[in-house]
């Protein structure tokens, strides 16, 4: 399954499979992207706000180097974070420095917020007292217009968001000159958020799963339709989850510095109308019970418009 492509808003295909990169140690990581390009993924995504783009971008050298994948092929993602989001070409071009890429094919604003550029902190600034240290006066469609402003200088060949809630792109849309290509979220069945997933299939964004596992651990192996329809088709939990983004028509990330494990994620499976009826079934019963999951929620202090936590 790692051939399978989708279309952007840009015109350019997107792998429907991708590494993620996430909480990848250094010392793990450059391995991992090798052995997935050699598998034969072609996405990587990374982000300034995981530490290692240095080791991805060595992973990336070093099968180009070894003819395993030339630059061309290979779609590669990186993402603005929240200090940088008044300054997203510097961002850009620290993430660049550290993939030791000229261009990258997707670049993402990680989330729609602003922590102080001057805080005592690159990443994560704190108060005195403790807490982040966020400029509550920003509003996230300024750092839309100046992602805008990227695609002219060819050092990313699309733009997008992650974390935008229904709400936020209702906010955002009315003010884009460009259309965002992608909106990359938490997405499982336990967080199907498909309101966001219709708007954005609507206004033609392309959705990418995160934390499809449900994130460190791997919780929701043991989920009750996930197990059954996994038994019915003879897989492991992981082959289902993941295969569930493949019939939504959405790229998944699946995040993994374990060869076999990288190895087992690819084998993805077409689910048919009565597994995919169940996996509804189950996000409808736990939206209506008020029990979605959600693994991925900064304490940031601000309600960024999901329902599960507005
Ligand atoms: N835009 C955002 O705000 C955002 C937020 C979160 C994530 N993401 C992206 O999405 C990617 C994926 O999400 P995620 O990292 O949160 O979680 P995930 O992919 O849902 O799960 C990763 C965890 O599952 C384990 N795992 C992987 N394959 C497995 C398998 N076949 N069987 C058993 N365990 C398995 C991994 O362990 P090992 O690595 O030890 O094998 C790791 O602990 C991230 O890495 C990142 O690139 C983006």
């Amino acid at each position: 399954m790692t051939d399978k492509t989708f279309k952007l808003n840009t015109g350019q295909d997107i792998p429907a499979l991708g590494l993620g990169t996430w909480q990848s140690e250094k010392g793990k990581v450059k391995e991992a992207v090798v052995h997935a390009l050699k598998a034969g993924y072609r996405l990587i995504d990374g982000a300034y706000c995981y530490g290692n783009e240095d080791e991805v971008g060595e992973g990336l050298a070093e099968a180009f180097k070894a003819g395993v994948v030339r630059r061309e092929d290979v779609f590669v993602v990186s993402k603005v974070w929240a200090t940088y989001n008044t300054r997203v070409e510097l961002g850009l071009d620290k993430s660049l420095k550290s993939l030791g890429l000229d261009y990258v094919d997707l670049f993402l604003v990680h989330w729609p917020l602003l922590m102080n550029p001057e805080g005592n902190d690159d990443k994560f600034p704190k108060l005195p007292n403790g807490e982040r240290d966020i400029i509550r006066s920003h509003n996230h469609v300024d750092t839309w217009k100046q992602m805008e402003k990227l695609l002219a200088t060819g050092k990313t060949k699309a733009i997008g968001v992650c974390n935008y809630s229904k709400r936020y792109l209702e906010e955002l849309l009315p003010h884009a000159t460009v259309i965002p290509a992608v909106n990359q979220i938490e997405n499982h069945p336990a967080l199907s958020q498909q309101e966001i997933v219709d708007l954005c299939r609507d206004k033609g964004i392309h959705i990418m799963a995160y934390s499809p596992l449900g994130s460190t651990g791997g919780p929701l192996f043991s989920a009750e339709p996930v197990a059954k329809i996994a038994e019915k088709h003879g897989v492991k939990p992981a082959a289902v989850l993941l295969s569930y983004h493949l019939a939504r028509g959405s790229t998944v990330l699946a995040k993994s510095v374990t060869p076999e494990r990288i190895d087992e994620n690819k084998k993805l499976i077409d689910l048919d109308g009565e597994d995919m009826k169940l996996l509804n079934d189950y996000s409808d019963k736990l939206t209506k019970e008020g029990k979605l999951q959600r693994f991925v929620y900064p304490p940031f202090g601000i309600d960024f418009g999901f329902p599960d936590k507005s």
